[in-house]
């Protein structure tokens, strides 16, 4: 057996942090030996929470899930990232880029991003993991158009989300 540490990176914008992201996560912390959660500081699209926000939601998640024991006392760390996710994955000496995927139409954009980063550096694996049955429909976009418009979302995010989400889209 080689005593090779598995580092993977599990990136993503967390606008904000949702049960699906959580699920992936709590599965991908089984497989690897080290898991870095990554926020992308540009996220694209205009998010709804700045990259600080993002990171700490996601800090606080992984605190609690850590604290209820739902981690199984796996390593991880979360860290921003700018610029290349491949160099970004390289530079913190990951070998694997983790993925969520939910639905077939999740498939077109993760299948070219994929392919798109191993041919930045092929060194680098995607791996996706499917989210479990119940959280194979949640998505960011989805949470903060429901908040926005004033809908409940706790059975999509933890309740200091909703609270964030809550307070961001009073401001909004
Ligand atoms: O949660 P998201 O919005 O689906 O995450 C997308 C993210 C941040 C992982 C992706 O946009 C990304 O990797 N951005 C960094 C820039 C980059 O490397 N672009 C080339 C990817 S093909």
């Amino acid at each position: 057996m080689s005593e090779r540490q598995h580092v993977a990176v599990y990136p993503g914008s967390f606008d904000p942090i949702h049960n699906g992201h959580l699920d992936v996560i709590r599965r991908a912390v089984r497989v690897v030996d080290h898991l870095i959660i990554a926020v992308a500081e540009n996220a694209g699209k205009e998010p709804l929470f700045a990259v600080a926000e993002r990171a700490r939601l996601v800090e606080s998640e992984m605190a609690r899930l850590a604290e209820d024991g739902r981690l199984d006392h796996a390593s991880f760390e979360v860290r921003f990232f700018n610029g290349l996710l491949v160099n970004f994955a390289a530079e913190v000496g990951a070998t694997a880029i983790v993925r969520g995927l939910r639905a077939v139409s999740d498939f077109e954009y993760e299948f070219q991003m994929a392919a798109t980063n191993a041919r930045l550096r092929p060194e680098i694996e995607t791996v996706f993991l499917m989210a479990t049955e119940s959280n194979q429909f949640i998505s960011s976009r989805f949470v903060k158009e429901i908040a926005k418009l004033g809908g409940d979302v706790s059975s999509f995010v933890s309740p200091e989300v909703r609270d964030a989400l809550v307070r961001a889209c009073r401001g909004s």
